[in-house]
């Protein structure tokens, strides 16, 4: 059994993006500007929006942070869109979420100019990815490819099996498993909270993608022999073990299922550490205007 190193992978993500930086610097360009726009308080997105920006500093971008109220009204929020939409200068938008009640997520999300949508929530990045055009690919779907990818796993004609189908992991790695691509070109199947005779089915996957929210949910029964297993999932545990008094957990029951898997990713450090560097693969993308060469949609 191989365990795939998120942290490793994403951490040569960020050493090529810093050469790529420094060679655009070197030709009197301008370092891609990510800037993200946090609303309210909420500790656990603070620490998300501050890692971004750590990790915009470490590859050498520059970042910057629009703080608003929780009791900033959904317009305030349009009118802050706005101005980094305009802002020649900013290359990728992030907007953190979830956001407070009274502002409408789906009209925040389409407020972001395609171009500048590097989260690829916007639904012309969205779609344009289930097309197979060139789009924004959201963090998660888009770092469990690289996963792959650089794992050197084998996807074409396996059977691979997704358990979950959000909008932001399930469905759109489901869509990228089955296009025909590298990664890619696997016979894929969906599973969700509907779905039955699940053990039946996940034990059929040579790759089984994990992403359905539930602790531990998988277990050893459910894994094929020498199956690639992906756990997209993240949760504390109380843990006396541990000084913080918790520990954290995925989707996968990983002590039984890496005795059977071929290749695993660990929680913490498979998957995680992997949304950061897409997110700034997409900024480098953006600042280069690789997916949107012309200012329309193309
Ligand atoms: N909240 C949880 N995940 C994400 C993400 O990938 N992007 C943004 N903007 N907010 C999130």
């Amino acid at each position: 059994m191989k365990i795939i190193d998120g942290k490793s992978i994403s951490n040569q993500i960020k050493s090529e993006i810093s050469a790529e930086v420094a060679k655009i610097i070197d030709n009197n360009g301008r370092a891609p500007h990510l800037a993200s726009i946090l609303v309210g308080e909420d500790p656990a997105s603070q620490t998300y929006v501050e890692n971004k920006a750590k990790a915009c500093k470490k590859v050498g971008f520059v970042s910057s942070k629009y703080n608003l109220s929780a009791k900033d009204s959904e317009n305030d929020l349009l009118e802050t869109i706005e101005f980094l939409n305009n802002d020649q200068n900013v290359d990728g938008i992030i907007v953190q979420l979830p956001l407070p009640e009274h502002i409408d997520e789906k009209k925040i999300i389409q407020a972001v100019k395609p171009e500048k949508d590097v989260d690829g929530f916007h639904p012309i990045n969205a779609g344009r990815m289930a097309i197979g055009l060139p789009a924004y690919i959201s963090a998660t779907p888009f770092g469990i490819m690289q996963l792959l990818q650089r794992s050197e796993i084998e996807t074409k004609g396996k059977n691979c099996v997704v358990i979950g189908r959000s909008n932001i992991v399930g469905r759109p790695v489901s869509i990228l498993m089955s296009q025909n691509a590298d990664p890619g070109n696997a016979t894929v199947t969906v599973c969700h909270s509907k779905t039955k005779n699940l053990q039946e089915i996940s034990s059929n996957a040579d790759i089984l993608i994990v992403a359905i929210g539930k602790p531990e949910l998988v277990n050893a029964d459910m894994v094929k022999q020498g199956a690639v297993v992906i756990d997209v999932g993240i949760h504390r545990k109380p843990s006396t073990e541990k000084k913080s008094g918790f520990k954290l957990i995925g989707d996968v029951k990983f002590d039984e299922v890496s005795k059977k898997a071929s290749y695993i990713t660990p929680v913490p450090g498979g998957v995680g550490p992997m949304t950061i560097a897409s997110l700034l693969i997409n900024t480098l993308k953006a600042s280069k205007k690789e997916i949107y060469p012309q200012t329309e949609h193309n």
